[in-house]
């Protein structure tokens, strides 16, 4: 792996658009506001779904920022796309995968509110494994077989699955802290949508809320190419080996389906 992942303080990240410094500037002196909003997953949980909805949300379900803004320019990477993070106009909505340890210090002493979505870690797995395939970030994983060994032991971008959750789950309970799951968005999209609205102190009415779920809903965004990651440079993904939004649906109890 030496050639497309490096290791900062034991968790593995991918080397193009990473580094220690930016890593370490990330975490000790990156200045969180009060205003801040962050969206915070591991890897292939969700992270793109829940943007959409939080720039929904922002628009008051009004789809034309999602449709004429690229997602990563919506809401930065803070780790890979710290420039742009930094030159954010506030209101900031800021995407990481960071676990909790390695995310900016300045966080604690902030009001910023952090929503985590966590999913099932055996579709996190099955969707990384995919992933792994198109995004040339990534080392190509392989069979699925050793894939679960490196998931298991979190020898994986980012680190262990079962370590990012039990880290930032352990912020539950804090006013600014918010979670909620793949599966519960999957389930009752506008219970969800209306709960995050409430989180952000953000009220919506029943229709706006509608508007929040359908131009979320996996089929606007696979029509969308401002989150379809077909606008993604070449260097990055071959889009000749899939789609970003590949099934969209849970996998528990469905094996073999794959
Ligand atoms: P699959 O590979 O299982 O299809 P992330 O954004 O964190 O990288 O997560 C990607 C996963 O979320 C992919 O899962 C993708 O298809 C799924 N996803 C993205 N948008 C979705 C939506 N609107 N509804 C359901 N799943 C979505």
């Amino acid at each position: 792996m030496a050639d497309k992942y490096f290791t900062h303080k034991g968790v593995l990240f991918p080397c193009l658009n990473y580094s220690h410094e930016a890593l370490s500037y990330v975490e000790n002196e990156f200045q969180v506001r009060d205003d801040d909003v962050f969206n915070v997953t591991y890897p292939k949980s969700g992270t793109n779904w829940m943007l959409e909805i939080l720039c929904l949300i922002r628009c008051d379900g009004d789809p034309g920022w999602v449709r004429s803004v690229l997602n990563w320019e919506r809401a930065p990477w803070v780790e890979s796309q710290l420039e742009s993070a930094l030159k954010y106009p506030a209101p900031r909505l800021l995407c990481s995968h960071l676990p909790v340890q390695l995310f900016p210090k300045s966080l604690q002493r902030s009001k910023a509110k952090v929503i985590y979505t966590l999913r099932c870690p055996k579709d996190v797995l099955v969707s990384m494994h995919h992933f792994s395939k198109l995004l040339l970030l990534l080392k190509d994983a392989g069979s699925l077989d050793p894939f679960l060994e490196d998931f298991l032991s979190g020898n994986v971008i980012y680190g262990s699955w079962f370590d990012h959750v039990t880290g930032w789950m352990g912020l539950k309970g804090n006013e600014n802290f918010f979670s909620i799951t793949y599966e519960e968005l999957q389930e009752d999209p506008r219970g969800s949508v209306r709960r995050i609205c409430h989180f952000l102190g953000k009220e919506l009415s029943e229709e706006q809320v509608a508007a929040v779920v359908e131009n979320a809903s996996f089929q606007s965004m696979r029509g969308n190419k401002m989150c379809n990651f077909s606008q993604l440079d070449d260097q990055y993904m071959d889009h000749e080996k899939g789609q970003f939004l590949r099934k969209g649906e849970p996998r528990v109890g469905a094996a073999g389906q794959d």
